[in-house]
């Protein structure tokens, strides 16, 4: 028999924690089918993956063999971190014998990783960058992983993956997880930003806003500062704009994921033009800025593509991609 007693759970607070991210693309979805619980269940294995990296960076220095480089040189020609190498080889791992992912393509990798049993199944694609802003690992600040889904097109008969560069439009969905205090996971399948709040004490992913907006301005510009003299002059003076005029303050961490959550949820601009060793900026297109972007668009936000002869003194939401 149920009790007439009222609860002493708030209906609205047992709901809340019951949205976890897997329920939460069902519900955006507004179906059951197979292709709703297919994306349901791809988020939530990359959920395993955060929850799996969160567990190693928070003990990274008790651990041997967590922390520093392992030797190697990535193919964007970056020095690899031994955190790299793993939390690129978690996502691997959740995404085997799960059906739902075909192909993984990471920074950390020169070719994509066939799973070659999950092809007839699930032809998507996962696209990631495992740890974004690695030079932060060492000294316990912020990183990132950022993610990306994209369905086959094609045979893909020559195993390269060729189709992949197709247009950041075509993303279904795409995301980032930020280790800070929290970790938070941000995600949109091109309805709205959502994020989740990782509650340890449940290991679940648990819903704390929804519809995120970006503010229409913001006061902070988020760049490397250290590479002025080898920008552009255009974006020089835009950086002498804002150095000269109230209102505006500068932050950058040197994580991505970092710089980025601030600017969505307080508004303002992120910048990494390009320099001399890098013309077209150093972000990679497919793994940074492509879901990055997917997410600043759903946000409300404006991005800016490769190089611009005039510039706004205003700073409004801004990914640059390069061309
Ligand atoms: P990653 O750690 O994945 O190589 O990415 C680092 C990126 C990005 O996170 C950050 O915004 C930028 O590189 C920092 O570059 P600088 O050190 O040149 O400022
Ligand atoms: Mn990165
Ligand atoms: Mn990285």
């Amino acid at each position: 028999m149920v009790s007439q007693e009222p609860s002493i759970v708030p209906e609205h607070s047992l709901d809340r924690d019951c949205t976890t991210l897997s329920r939460h693309v069902l519900q955006q979805l507004q179906s059951f089918s197979p292709d709703a619980q297919d994306l349901s269940a791809i988020m939530n294995r990359i959920a395993l993956a955060a929850k799996l990296i969160a567990r190693r960076l928070s003990r990274a220095g008790l651990v041997a063999g967590a922390l520093g480089f392992t030797g190697e040189v990535n193919v964007q020609g970056e020095s690899v971190k031994k955190m790299d190498v793993y939390a690129n080889d978690v996502f691997i791992s959740v995404f085997k014998q799960s059906g739902l992912v075909c192909r993984l393509a990471s920074e950390e990798m020169d070719d994509p990783y066939y799973i070659p049993e999950n092809c007839p199944i699930g032809r998507y694609t996962l696209l990631y960058d495992p740890i974004d802003g690695s030079s932060n690992v060492d000294i316990n600040l912020n990183v990132g992983s950022i993610f990306s889904i994209r369905q086959q097109e094609g045979e893909d008969l020559d195993g390269k993956a060729q189709d992949l560069l197709q247009d950041g439009h075509k993303q279904i969905a795409a995301g980032y997880v930020l280790y800070g205090p929290a970790t938070v996971l941000v995600y949109s399948i091109g309805r709205g930003v959502h994020s989740f709040i990782l509650d340890p004490s449940l290991g679940e992913f648990i819903l704390s806003q929804e519809n995120i907006r970006i503010p229409e301005r913001g006061p902070v510009y988020s760049t490397n500062e250290g590479n002025f003299w080898q920008w552009d002059e255009a974006i020089r003076d835009y950086t002498r704009y804002v150095h000269r005029h109230e209102g505006y303050t500068a932050r950058y961490s040197g994580a991505l994921v970092g710089d980025f959550h601030r600017i969505l949820l307080q508004g303002g601009v992120f910048l990494y033009p390009g320099t001399m060793k890098k013309p077209e900026g150093k972000l990679r297109l497919l793994y940074e800025t492509a879901p990055l972007a997917f997410l600043m668009e759903q946000a409300g936000g404006g991005l800016v593509r490769g190089r611009k002869t005039s510039w706004t003194p205003f700073p409004i939401a801004s990914m640059p991609v390069p061309p």
